[in-house]
């Protein structure tokens, strides 16, 4: 089997069971509850997880939680293989036991929804995951530690998904440093998501559903996660650190000039980091869940470009451009970039035999200007079997 022609979704999510019973057992968000539907009148059930959710959340069904649905999507679009993650709001709003033994557990369901799952061949699964960490406030080292040890254990977790609240103080708090340093040496991917989204005060009055947290808020949240991340010198201090942004990196790539503008500007930051900002962009990875090629095209330049800005010395001096020529620095990007769905969210309104979040997905990739056709394989499938070290 040609692995560098396979189609690898690597944003796609599960509520596993386990976890799904225990969002029905609560009484406050995050929570399943189940109403009668207002057009049938038959019961539904509705996902609830945002504080103050619009249009009184989402439907909610099993394509969420059973492993044939996510195996009859894959063949629906000709997915391959899917890195499947929990969604979120994952552990963050239990208390630290609780997060420690439910992570525990559903590492282990994740496992086995992997590893009993069908293959590809001798050595290749439908189904690969990522593993959970409790990260929650009062969490100790020990048992971060000890739940990375876990996933690494585990044949078919190839990293951990996570919000942007690390143990309450974000991601560039100097408590996680253990974690990161446990996380880049057993190699394990770690995939950056959103959930909190940006004050809601910005959203105003006017009710737009889901629109303004989830086109703008995720994004958003991501962006800032993402340069506090950078701005702490984490990738400083591990620089085999593997972090993969979900939604392309949200705004980073765009605001990553200024970015180093500010810090230039700024006497508390401007001697901080190792290099000009920019240069950070070049080791993340991103997924490719953009929707346009326009803007996968920009991502791509951004990654890209990011050697031109590694320093040399002391100074920070920016080196001399390798491979000035656009077009090899946007082929030079989609070496760091990974097709993904975000299936089941942004499930089609009508019936329709594919969603049109994926065909846009793939649709968006095929039509990057200065891409050839090996560099869209390798978004498409040949940079996840890199990353994860699939197959072998
Ligand atoms: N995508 C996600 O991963 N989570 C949401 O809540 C919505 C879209
Ligand atoms: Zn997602």
């Amino acid at each position: 089997m040609a692995a560098q022609r396979l189609l690898v979704d690597i944003h796609t999510h599960v509520y596993l069971p386990r976890y799904a019973a225990f969002l029905r057992s609560r009484t406050s968000v995050p929570r399943i509850f189940t109403r009668a539907s207002p057009e049938s009148g038959k019961p539904e059930e509705r996902l609830l997880i945002l504080d103050d959710e619009p249009s009184g959340g989402r439907p909610i069904g099993s394509q969420y939680w059973e492993r044939d649905e996510k195996l009859k999507f894959m063949d629906r679009h000709a997915i391959d293989v899917s890195l499947v993650s929990s969604a979120n709001p994952w552990l963050d709003f239990l208390p630290a036991s609780t997060a420690h033994a439910l992570a525990a557990e559903l590492n282990d369901d994740l496992e086995t929804y992997c590893s009993t799952g069908p293959s590809l061949s001798a050595n290749l699964k439908r189904l690969y995951g990522f593993g959970l960490l409790p990260l929650v406030p009062q969490a100790t080292t020990e048992s971060l530690i000890s739940t990375v040890e876990q996933v690494a254990s585990l044949p078919h977790l190839k990293g951990v998904i996570m919000g942007t609240r690390g143990v309450g103080k974000g991601l560039d708090d100097e408590a996680l440093d253990p974690v990161w340093a446990a996380l880049e040496k057993a190699g394990l991917v770690v995939f950056l998501h959103p959930h909190y989204g940006v004050d809601k005060n910005a959203w105003g009055e006017k009710a737009n559903g889901h629109v303004l947290p989830l086109a703008l808020g995720f994004p958003f949240e991501t962006t800032i996660a993402t340069t506090r991340l950078i701005l702490s010198g984490v990738f400083d201090r591990y620089p085999n650190l593997r972090v993969l942004l979900a939604h392309s990196g949200g705004a980073l790539p765009q605001l990553s000039s200024r970015l180093a503008s500010c810090v230039a500007h700024d006497p508390l930051v401007a001697s901080r980091l190792r290099h000009d900002a920019r240069y950070y962009l070049g080791k993340l990875y991103f997924d490719a869940v953009a929707y346009g090629s326009e803007e996968l095209g920009f991502v791509s330049d951004v990654i890209g470009r990011a050697d031109k800005y590694v320093s040399t010395g002391a100074s920070a001096a920016v080196s001399s451009a390798k491979g000035t020529d656009g077009t090899a620095k946007r082929r030079a990007g989609a070496q760091r970039m990974l097709f993904g769905t975000d299936h089941p969210f942004f499930p089609p309104l009508g019936e329709t035999e594919k969603w049109k979040s994926v065909v846009e997905n793939l649709e968006a990739i095929d039509g990057v200007y200065g891409w050839d056709e090996a560099d869209k394989d390798a978004v498409r499938g040949g940079n996840a079997f890199a990353l994860f070290n699939l197959g072998s």
